[in-house]
């Protein structure tokens, strides 16, 4: 396949990102090693998948499918994978409407799948969220009662301590950004408008125990793309700026921090320090490895790419997206930037308990490894896979009563480069040694996000 105007290959259509043609259903899944049994629950993971023969504009519009694998008492029940009927999805419904409104049940969903609250919601920003049951059939599309008007991250955080959900929806047209907070028990309960310059693609943010985080970044939305169609109507902008916001949780104003240029597409986690400091580890682009990535996944060039000689080779010399830490001082409104590591990841996960409080360990994907990097120490371990296998997100899994925060497992679907097969891997997070491993009963093409979801479900 090629892209539409037929030069280049869709990257994101072959090899370990090519989609599947169809649904299918397997029991009895063969497992290598030993799976815990306390491992009772569901790994679902979303992604785009377009169906066979349609065009794929960006890596980011094809039609969310959902790969979900059962595990019960030691055994792989099974594996299924389901599209997410969206109404893009079953009528061809379109996100613009000919009035130029906007029909946010009319996206892809394809990015990250969550539970909150006893619902199973598969999420694209852009759109409502879409309602799953635990068998990945479509429940139809969520607005919390009519009250969310627009779109959903698909990075919402849950608060440990409240089983709050906080999520955020950003806009291509006024409001701009919202803030959003569900109850633990599912009831959306607060909806907040927050002042930015302008419309940006701001996939994910940070929660401390106090504050929330803004990523106000320079990929910003183009009409004249938008106008075009198809593809992500985002490129990058010198001109924009780029500064991280720290809000009260309670209510009140955001502090804003200008930082080096740069864009983040997520966070591995943030918290508020003894000195009251608020510091934010996630996955950094340089501005030139931005420019780079954006095009090879079906994003605009940037017309100022012309003028920052070489950036896609330089890019691809030097890899692309390392973590990076960000601490925000409210009292002195300085703003520190440390590397974290040097090798390129994204990815980023951590233990959930630990969402808005300090943490030492965030887990990441390499290119061909699962990376776990020790904070405190400031070293790094990884389980090498070799050239031939691609992993996807590593998931935490804390085990019942852990002691240290490492105590638990990582979840990851790794898949063969070349497109051949793919198996759930269970480390264990401690060392990464190889706990389990279920050979899935077909290629798993490399996606988003997903989440242990543990039963019961609800
Ligand atoms: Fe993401």
């Amino acid at each position: 396949m090629s892209q539409p105007n037929g030069t280049a290959p869709s990257l994101w259509l072959e090899g370990h990102r090519a989609p599947v043609p169809d649904e299918i259903d397997a029991v009895g899944l063969p497992v290598e090693g030993t799976l815990p049994p306390e491992l009772t629950g569901r790994y679902f993971r979303n992604g785009p998948n377009p169906l066979p023969g349609t065009p794929s504009a960006h890596w980011f519009t094809g039609p969310g499918m959902v790969h979900g694998v059962r595990l019960r008492d030691g055994r792989a029940e099974w594996y299924r994978n389901r599209w997410v009927r969206t109404t893009e999805f079953t009528d061809g419904a379109r996100f613009v409407r000919p009035d130029g409104t906007f029909d946010h049940a009319a996206v892809p969903a394809n990015t990250h799948v969550v539970p909150h609250a006893g619902r199973i919601l598969a999420l694209v920003e852009t759109g409502l969220p879409y309602e799953l049951t635990p068998e990945l059939d479509t429940v139809g599309p969520c607005d919390f009662g009519g009250l969310l008007k627009g779109g959903m991250t698909a990075h919402p955080k849950e608060d440990p301590v409240t089983g709050e959900l906080l999520f955020f929806g950003y806009g291509l047209v006024p409001p701009y950004l919202t803030y959003h907070r569900l109850s633990a028990g599912g009831r959306l309960v607060e909806s907040r408008e927050v002042e930015v310059p302008g419309p940006t693609m701001m996939h994910d943010f940070a929660v401390t125990a106090n504050h929330v985080v803004w990523l106000d970044l320079p990929v910003v939305f183009d009409m004249a793309l938008a106008r075009r169609g198809g593809g992500m109507p985002f490129r990058w902008d010198d001109a924009y700026g780029a500064r991280l916001g720290v809000m009260p949780r309670a209510g009140g104003p955001v502090r804003w921090f200008d930082v080096d240029p740069c864009y983040v597409f997520h966070v591995g986690n943030a918290y508020e320090d003894e000195a009251g400091r608020v510091v934010v580890d996630g996955v950094r682009y340089r501005p030139e490895d931005f420019i780079a990535f954006w095009p090879s996944i079906g994003g605009e060039s940037d017309p100022s790419a012309a003028t920052v000689a070489n950036a896609p080779v330089r890019a691809a010399a030097t890899g692309s997206s390392r973590l990076h830490r960000w601490t925000l001082d409210p009292a002195s409104g300085a703003a520190k930037e440390e590397p974290l590591d040097d090798r390129p990841v994204e990815f980023p996960t951590h233990d959930d308990a630990r969402t808005g409080h300090a943490h030492r360990y965030l887990y990441t994907a390499a290119a061909d490894a699962i990376v776990k990097h020790d904070l405190r120490s400031g070293s790094s371990a990884a389980l090498e896979l070799g050239p031939d296998l691609v992993p996807g997100e590593a998931v935490f899994v804390a085990a019942e009563g852990a002691r240290t925060e490492d105590e638990g497992w990582l979840l990851s679907i790794v898949t063969d480069r070349a497109g051949q097969g793919s198996e759930l891997l269970v480390l264990d997070a401690a060392d990464l040694s190889r706990t389990a491993s279920v050979r899935l009963p077909r290629r798993v093409p490399a996606g988003f996000h997903g989440s242990w979801i543990p039963d019961p479900v609800s």
